[in-house]
């Protein structure tokens, strides 16, 4: 599928249920294929209650989790227990409830001395487990007010990063902590699929400007010019009607309450 599919949904809750879905079988499409299932986790606390379904329904017990391996699509530059950290949050929300302890749990190292010898280390990690050309299976990714996604801001000179590099440091982000890691556009882009998760009303704009070609310089557009399997699950109060005119893009909208299990 090369166009997006966009999911609206009437609220939150079934937003992160339907999400929820689509992750665990792509995760379990991965592990059958292949054996194993690379995860990038998204920051941010739109994802949130994706991974709280994900990890206290009956999907739970639906994928070997001792399979998958977790990435994070960028991580604040705070300790790793601080209540605004990214890696905080997941373990909370999805890896502690899963009981998952294995060493497969690929955070950025925070600890390091700096930034950017931490960004190194994730660049290395990266290699060994994916090589030079491995794809992540699963991505899954907030957007921000202005259209940024991870760490990747518009404007940012991290949208332009030295030749194969895969994480990069954002020193001004504009969304506080201003210093952060993050994967790169390039990087981001290469996976089997990825999973937009856009909630509440003040992202209405930017799934406005989503649906409109003419932003194309925005991170997350430049990322679906690249991306080839991606499913939007945008709530009703970020939805814009205008979405059905973006040539090529299908749009579903859920009114019945899925299955919440
Ligand atoms: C972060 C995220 C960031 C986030 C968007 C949306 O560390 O802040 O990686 O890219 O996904 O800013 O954030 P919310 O989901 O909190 O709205």
């Amino acid at each position: 599928m090369d166009h997006p599919l966009i999911t609206v949904l009437p609220d939150p809750e079934q937003l992160a249920g339907a999400a929820a879905r689509h992750i665990a079988a792509q995760l379990q499409l991965a592990i059958a294929r292949r054996g194993i299932a690379h995860c990038v986790l998204a920051g941010g606390r739109t994802p949130l209650p994706t991974y709280r379904f994900l990890a206290q329904s009956t999907l739970a017990v639906t994928v070997d989790w001792g399979r998958v391996h977790f990435w994070w699509s960028d991580e604040r530059w705070l300790p790793a227990d601080d209540a605004a950290s990214n890696q905080r949050a997941a373990r909370a929300e999805l890896l502690e409830p899963l009981a998952i302890a294995h060493p497969w749990v690929h955070t950025v190292d925070v600890s390091a001395p700096t930034a950017a010898a931490a960004a190194a280390d994730y660049e290395s990690c990266l290699s060994r487990w994916l090589g030079d050309r491995g794809l992540f299976d699963v991505v899954v990714l907030g957007v921000g007010e202005d259209g940024h996604i991870a760490s990747l801001f518009p404007g940012s000179s991290t949208l332009m990063p030295p030749e194969g590099r895969r994480v990069v440091v954002e020193h001004l982000a504009p969304k506080l902590p201003s210093v952060r890691v993050s994967l790169t556009l390039m990087a981001l882009a290469a996976a089997r699929s990825h999973v937009l998760l856009i909630e509440g009303k003040t992202k209405a704009g930017v799934v406005r400007q989503l649906c409109e070609p003419s932003h194309s310089d925005l991170p997350i557009q430049r990322l679906l010019a690249l991306a080839r399997n991606v499913r939007i699950y945008v709530d009703e109060a970020a939805f814009s009607h205008r979405c059905v005119s973006r040539p090529g893009w299908t749009q579903e909208t859920w009114t019945q309450r899925p299955p919440t299990s």
